[in-house]
């Protein structure tokens, strides 16, 4: 059972902030992406904002009286950071299979729906991107002999992705975790983990970085999490890369 803990350059440890915009760990933050990156979200999705802002929060243009001009149109700048990586532990194998879902039959665990899009950071998504992800079955380990619950897939035109597994388990040392690669077409390869908001050892894992929390909701009894990735393009016409 293994443990890729080792808490040698990890970054910032717990502070027990679980922003509701994943990927973002201030306030100032939260209300940018709130007025860019939600907004282009909503566009892609067809969907009003305040289904994506789960009602809860609204924005100015959404009050405006019925008389007033219209606002101009959302403008989506270069504001957005790069997703935080890190490192990649003992247990990344090549070669997986291109899959979206992770699950296979007799497979015990709550099952977790992984749902997002990946941006450029000009806030512009980005289609046929690589993510590779890897995890722990629900007792903690992982399979380092076959596959089991490894997967790569790409991003559809529209720059989203859904990953379907199960929620991971603890190991020793770890807060609980996925692992991911993520590369546009051409780009460089980012490696980093998701985690789960709410987690007690979120704030003793020194690997945790609330940058990278998932937003995650019940649903039934499954969970559903999203999670939006900011990553450096690739080069114009390149192929796709892996
Ligand atoms: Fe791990």
């Amino acid at each position: 059972m293994a443990d890729d803990t080792l808490p040698t350059g990890g970054t910032t440890g717990a502070n027990g902030h679980d922003p509701h915009v994943p990927g973002h760990g201030d306030d100032t933050t939260e209300r940018r992406h709130i007025s860019r990156k939600t907004v282009l979200k909503a566009a892609l999705l067809a969907v009003p904002l305040p289904a994506l802002l789960g009602g809860g929060v609204a924005l100015a243009r959404d009050h405006r009286p019925a008389d007033a001009p219209l606002p101009p149109t959302p403008y989506c700048d270069d504001g957005d950071e790069p997703t935080p990586p890190q490192i990649e532990g003992p247990y990344f194998k090549p070669s997986s299979p291109e899959r979206s879902s992770l699950l296979e039959p007799g497979m015990r665990g709550t099952r977790l729906t992984v749902a997002g899009f990946v941006f450029g950071p000009t806030c512009r998504p980005v289609a046929h991107a690589l993510l590779d992800f890897w995890q722990a079955d629900n007792a903690g380990a992982y399979d380092n002999r076959g596959y089991r619950l490894r997967g790569h897939q790409y991003t559809d035109e529209r720059g989203a992705f859904t990953l379907t597994t199960i929620v991971p388990g603890l190991y020793p040392g770890r807060t609980r975790h996925l692992h991911v690669k993520v590369q546009a077409p051409g780009g460089p390869l980012l490696t980093t983990q998701l985690y789960f908001p709410g987690e007690p050892r979120n704030q003793t894992d020194s690997l945790f970085d609330p940058r990278l929390l998932m937003t995650v909701r019940q649903a039934g009894p499954a969970k559903e999490a999203a999670f939006d990735f900011v990553v450096n393009p690739g080069v114009p016409g390149a192929a796709r890369g892996r």
